[in-house]
């Protein structure tokens, strides 16, 4: 698997000349916040080597890909969480933030977003769909080896083509990309929202799993609409999971936030604590409310509802007639997901009695 990053590369070079000029301006707009959160993260943390902090940026971003370890070398060696807490640290950093709530108006403006139904048509996940519909109609595997020939005729290392395994890595790294960017829906991953470690060593599931148990938080009550405040409250749900019910880890697997964004929880990979007696046979995906007069944003539904089941079912985790429920149907002592989103659910592909 090599080939991801550069892959990631070639398709932003792609872009790149495919989108007009107009684009410049908010291009300068964000490197100049990233360059003013550096140069704060910089002058908080005296000593600090320009390598160190790439490589905490690197894991937050979630671009710790096989392509920029092999260049960058690993930052799991580095004790970086200290330096990542310096740099989530939205009153120091707001880049992150910034970025996340990235809004591109009709005009080809560039300004924040709040998360709100109206405006989810603008913000980031938008551009995957974007990004999709330049890409899609191309002849990607050969316009990434037209341009790697490029690389290597301006680097004069043409001799790298005589590797056949090339164009291999390529066909496999184009499959990860198109699965993770657009299969899937941005997931916001743990170092993101500020995640403490699981406790003990994580129960590994075995995967695919054939069931889907959706629910509500219940508290917090209110939908979250930004990403400082999902964040938040996925911080205070691990805090409670973890420190009052002594739990492992926060129990869901997934949480949907009103704010365009689905998070990480135990993730694809853990066991979570959601469903009593059921948590190795499904995902427990929660969104964060009470639904038990109201119902999340349609936004946040089909987050779950269409674009993170088919990434669950496209990545193989998931098989493809798996069951869905409410938490509700699985034990006795719960009205979760809340009456309103229970009886939403019920007419969903896959819900089962
Ligand atoms: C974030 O930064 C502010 C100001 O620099 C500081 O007072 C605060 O303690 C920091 N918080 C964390 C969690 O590091
Ligand atoms: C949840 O919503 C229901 C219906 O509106 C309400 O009766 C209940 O008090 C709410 N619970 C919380 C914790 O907000
Ligand atoms: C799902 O498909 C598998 C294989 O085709 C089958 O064995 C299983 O019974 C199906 N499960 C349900 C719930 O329909
Ligand atoms: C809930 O279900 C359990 C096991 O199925 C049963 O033992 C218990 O009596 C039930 N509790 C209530 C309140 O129905």
């Amino acid at each position: 698997m090599p080939s991801f990053g550069l892959l990631f590369y070639c398709l932003t070079f792609l872009t790149y000349f495919s989108v007009d000029s107009r684009s410049a301006v908010g291009h300068l707009r964000n490197i100049d916040s990233l360059i003013r959160a550096v140069e704060q993260v910089e002058d908080s943390n005296p000593g600090l080597s320009p390598l160190a902090l790439i490589r905490a940026l690197r894991r937050i971003a979630g671009h710790d890909d096989a392509m920029t370890v092999h260049f960058l070398g690993t930052s799991h060696l580095f004790d970086t969480a200290g330096l990542e807490t310096a740099i989530l640290n939205t009153s120091s950093f707001s880049f992150f933030d910034k970025a996340l709530h990235h809004i591109v108006t009709d005009n080809g403006e560039e300004r924040e977003g709040q998360g709100l139904d109206d405006f989810t048509e603008k913000i980031s996940p938008k551009r995957r769909q974007l990004s999709r519909l330049i890409l899609e109609p191309r002849d990607l595997q050969n316009e990434v080896m037209e341009i790697l020939a490029l690389v290597w005729k301006l680097e004069r290392t043409e001799w790298i083509a005589f590797d056949t395994g090339i164009s291999h890595s390529v066909k496999e790294g184009l499959k990860e990309f198109v699965h993770k960017y657009w299969e899937c829906p941005q997931i916001i991953p743990r170092c993101q929202w500020g995640a403490k470690p699981h406790n003990g060593t994580p129960l590994p599931l075995s995967l695919p799993l054939d069931h889907l148990f959706v629910h509500h938080t219940y508290t917090p009550s209110a939908p979250c609409l930004t990403f400082s405040d999902c964040a938040r409250d996925m911080r205070a749900m691990q805090r409670f999971h973890q420190d009052e019910r002594g739990w492992r880890d926060i129990g869901y697997s997934f949480v949907v936030g009103s704010d365009g964004y689905v998070y990480e929880g135990a993730g694809w990979n853990t066991v979570g604590t959601h469903t009593r007696g059921q948590n190795s046979i499904g995902y427990g995906v929660s969104f964060i409310g009470n639904y038990t007069a109201l119902l999340p944003s349609r936004h946040s539904m089909d987050l779950l509802r269409h674009q993170l089941v088919q990434c669950a079912v496209g990545g193989g985790r998931l098989v493809s007639n798996f069951t869905l429920k409410g938490h509700r149907q699985m034990v006795n002592y719960t009205t979760c997901p809340g009456d309103a989103l229970f009886s939403e659910i019920t007419k969903w592909d896959n819900f089962r009695q």
